[in-house]
């Protein structure tokens, strides 16, 4: 099927869409996200194929209110209201129990489901218009950069779907932080802008799944199976480069070619002497900068891209979790 691909800003007209068994891309404070009527399996299966996405990485549940989750998930522990309650509405994705209201194929197959309510406005009006919970990945084509733009989403899927909802840049840029509690205890499985440190400060005991810095075996089970898959890359062939700036230009200007391509800290671009983009000083402008840095590699065709290290606490763990990915975890240290 193919579609005329529309960009509107009317929420209604696009949750009509929805209610008619169709997708409907739609911003987050996150990043992008491709939805479908959760509870209707024909509608999801639309998603898998319009992104090439793996039928076993379960998607998201997205709802305009906390307190709806409960139709959604049984034995919800009080630690998941306490952080619901810090979190949410936020870039925040609980794992719960699901009831069997969710089919399989929206949790991949999985006994859980995670639960996300974005603070976007524009995504909270659509989900209260959609009045069912929304199946939504990152809408990009799987393994590319996540869309931080309607225009991004339109680069990816045009003629792939009907309708995008238009609603500006992402705010924070990278997806949510996913986690599961287990006792006392805060696991998270994939970084996002509510960080460690944050869950740590609101009181509760965190654990940072070891899949977020390493490479997962592809034939171990992994506890996010979104974790194990090749993701965010543009073409070029991605390097992190950890060390100092002096150090960064010589590896650079040593593994370079004419097409290559350095992503650097806004701070280090007076007088750099190779071609260069750049993504930011703060964490949080990296996370925001990131994607839109990657698809712009893409755009200037370079062949190789080197990466400056971003921090590895906060919300700069996020983006080195995204960057490990895109570079299939190739990085050196100097
Ligand atoms: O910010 C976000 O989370 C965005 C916006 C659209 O909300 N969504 C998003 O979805 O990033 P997606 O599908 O690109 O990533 C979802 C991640 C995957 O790594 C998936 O494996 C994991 O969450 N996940 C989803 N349900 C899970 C479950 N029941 N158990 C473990 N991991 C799960
Ligand atoms: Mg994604």
């Amino acid at each position: 099927m193919t579609y005329n691909t529309i960009l509107t800003s009317d929420t209604e007209e696009a949750a009509k869409y929805i209610k008619n068994g169709e997708l409907a891309a739609f911003p987050t404070e996150t990043v992008y996200g491709l939805g479908a009527d959760a509870l209707n399996p024909e509608a999801v299966a639309k998603i898998f194929e319009a992104k090439g996405r793996p039928s076993d990485n379960p998607l998201i549940v997205h709802l305009p209110d906390f307190a709806e989750v409960k139709n959604y998930a049984e034995n919800i522990p009080d630690i998941a209201y306490k952080l619901a309650e810090n979190f949410c509405p936020g870039p925040f994705t609980i794992i719960l129990k699901k009831r069997s209201i969710i089919p399989d194929i929206t949790s991949g197959g999985l006994d859980t489901a995670g639960f996300r309510i974005p603070a976007n406005e524009t995504a909270r009006r659509f989900l209260k218009e959609c009045n069912t919970p929304i199946a939504a990945p990152s809408a990009n084509i799987s393994g590319s950069p996540s869309p931080t733009t309607a225009a991004h989403v339109l680069a990816d899927m045009n003629g792939k779907i009907p309708v995008i909802i238009d609603g500006g840049s992402c705010t924070v840029g990278v997806e949510s932080t996913v986690i599961t509690v287990e006792d006392d205890t805060v696991n998270i499985l994939r970084p996002g802008f509510v960080s460690a440190e944050d869950i740590r400060n609101a009181g509760f005991k965190v654990t940072v799944d070891k899949g977020v810095t390493e490479e997962v075996n592809k034939y171990e089970t992994v506890l996010s199976p979104g974790m194990k898959y090749k993701h965010y890359s543009p073409a070029a062939d991605v390097t992190i480069v950890d060390g100092s700036l002096d150090k960064f230009i010589e590896y650079a200007a040593e593994h370079s070619t004419k097409r290559s391509l350095c992503m650097i800290f806004d701070g280090d671009s007076k007088k750099f002497p190779l071609p260069y983009i750049s993504y930011g000083d703060s964490s949080e402008e990296q996370a925001q900068r990131l994607f839109i840095c990657l698809r712009e590699a893409d755009r200037l065709s370079a062949d190789k891209l080197f990466v400056r290290c971003p921090e590895k606490t906060g919300v700069g763990l996020a983006v080195y979790n995204r960057l490990l990915r895109s570079a299939a975890f190739k990085a050196v240290r100097l």
